[in-house]
């Protein structure tokens, strides 16, 4: 012990050089150093520091009530009630709301959305959101057994990575995703061990998805590692586009052909701004190309109540339906999720309400359609504001933000400012936005934090800030766009 009590460093049973070293690899951008800056700023500003600018703008990370949207007054009103019950004797609250919110105390243990669930989920939240796959699906049957309901999808993704990864050296699990990503893809595989295999998007083509790109990723991959699975964000995140009819096919194609398991990630599946596109669910096509195809392909999808028109983050909510998985691997699939008891009751509750809304004729429907109908409008106003401002500025150029809720813009730096990053050890891009920050409050992160071509330099940012701080944010960064290039020109 040391004279103030504290235990010295090499006597700790846990240090960072005994702790497990997967975890050490472990990044996330989304709220790495930049955000981490930008919150101590925002402290600075409270206490009186003089800086250039008067508030921090936060466009760094998908959440959108965090960035003023309003809740759905429908969820929140059976929330409440699930909640505290005794506000069922209160008339203020809709009668379709109060059978909402019965409908799903009556499925939980002790009437209380207080209790435990079973570990897959509540039986009637599943057999609604079974329901609302088929309805989606134009009638592709969907079987409840074979919906998990998860804390929101980061955890059905890291779950079904668990079980997916085995093997040492050449044999040790691959796992194919795009570059850019999503960095809970990385951090998953870096945890668990197993292999990142990347796969570009086609930044000139509207970051869609090549074969040929698969086949040489994947052809590579084998001399080092067993590729087993192919990850697709669609909408994509951090680069917003929407893969076409003809893409997904492809992937399915190819899937089969390779025997990889298919993981697909379909958060942004209410999110579609541009014309000429459109959701296409990968157990749609698969369904649809028949038994080949559909008898074969092992398919995990995830959906969650954080993103679309409902951006509830916070109730850590969400689904996965798997497709063809062997029998005995869902049993070990449930005995993993029973460990962690169950997912959050409350955020199941939500996932409820997302796939069986209220009904035309019920009274709250006008409301919900309204509001749905408003922030999908918004989003879609935002996506086209971005990418035209961002387009009129020398040295940035954005892909058209065709879905989920973020442009992924590339930008020139000049050779001196390249350099400048290096001398202080950073990567260009996240110098870039460091001074970004320092200089006008703006927080966005790094396209290093999501990977992208060697020699390329990108940011994401949301589109989600309301309308005039986002004009605001857009005017401020072209300036500082203009004014970076000419200080290291
Ligand atoms: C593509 C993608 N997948 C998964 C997630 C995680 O969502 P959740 O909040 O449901 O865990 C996000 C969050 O931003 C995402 O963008």
């Amino acid at each position: 012990m040391s004279q103030n009590g504290a235990i010295p460093r090499h006597e700790r049973v846990l240090t960072v050089d005994t702790m497990n070293p997967n975890v050490k690899k472990v990044e996330y951008a989304v709220r790495g150093p930049i955000v981490q800056r930008a919150v101590q700023i925002e402290k600075e500003l409270k206490e009186g520091v003089k800086k250039p600018f008067e508030e921090v703008i936060k466009a760094n990370i998908g959440d959108a009530h965090a960035m003023g949207q309003r809740p759905i007054t429908f969820f929140r009103q059976v929330m409440a009630l699930c909640a505290y019950p005794k506000l069922l004797d209160d008339n203020k609250f809709p009668e379709d709301v109060k059978n909402r919110a019965r409908r799903i105390l009556q499925a939980c243990g002790g009437n209380s959305i207080g209790a435990y669930t079973t570990s897959q989920g509540i039986d009637c939240v599943r057999q609604d959101i079974a329901n609302f796959i088929k309805r989606r699906d134009g009638g592709v049957p969907s079987d409840s057994d074979n919906i998990y309901l998860t804390t929101g999808a980061s955890d059905g993704i890291a779950t079904v990575l668990k079980l997916l990864t085995a093997g040492e050296g050449r044999t040790r699990t691959g796992v194919m995703i795009s570059i850019p990503q999503y960095p809970l893809y990385s951090a998953a595989i870096a945890e668990l061990g197993a292999v990142q295999v990347n796969y570009y998007l086609n930044e000139e083509k509207c970051w869609s998805l090549d074969i040929s790109e698969l086949e040489r990723s994947l052809k590579a991959a084998r001399e080092y590692c067993n590729p087993r699975v192919l990850c697709i964000i669609n909408p994509g995140n951090p680069t917003g586009q929407v893969q076409s009819k003809q893409c997904i096919e492809d992937v399915i194609r190819f899937v089969a052909k390779e025997n990889l398991f298919l993981m697909a990630d379909e958060v942004y599946q209410d999110n579609v701004y541009a014309e000429g596109c459109e959701f296409h669910s990968f157990k749609k096509l698969l369904f649809e190309m028949g038994p080949e195809y559909s008898n074969k392909v092992e398919l995990v999808s995830f959906h969650s109540t954080s993103k679309c028109y409902m951006g509830e983050c916070g109730f850590r909510g969400g689904y996965m339906e798997v497709i063809n998985m062997d029998p005995d691997v869902k049993a070990q699939l449930i005995k993993l999720v029973s460990v962690r008891l169950c997912p959050p009751a409350p955020g199941q509750a939500l996932m409820d309400l997302v796939v069986n809304p209220p009904q035309q004729g019920e009274p709250s429907y006008n409301t919900f359609i309204k509001e749905r109908t408003d922030v999908l409008r918004d989003l879609a106003e935002k996506a086209k504001l971005t990418e035209e401002i961002l387009n009129t500025v020398p040295g940035i150029s954005c892909n058209p933000v065709q879905g989920a809720m973020y442009s992924f813009p590339r930008i020139d730096l000049p050779e001196r400012a390249i350099k400048e990053a290096e001398a202080r050890s950073q990567a260009p891009d996240m110098f870039y936005c460091m001074t970004l920050l320092e200089e006008t409050g703006i927080c966005l992160v790094p396209g290093s934090g999501f990977g992208q071509k060697d020699g390329t330099y990108h940011f994401r940012m949301t589109i989600l800030p309301p309308t005039d701080k986002l004009k605001i944010l857009l005017n401020k960064l072209k300036e500082f766009h203009e004014k970076f290039t000419k200080q290291y020109s």
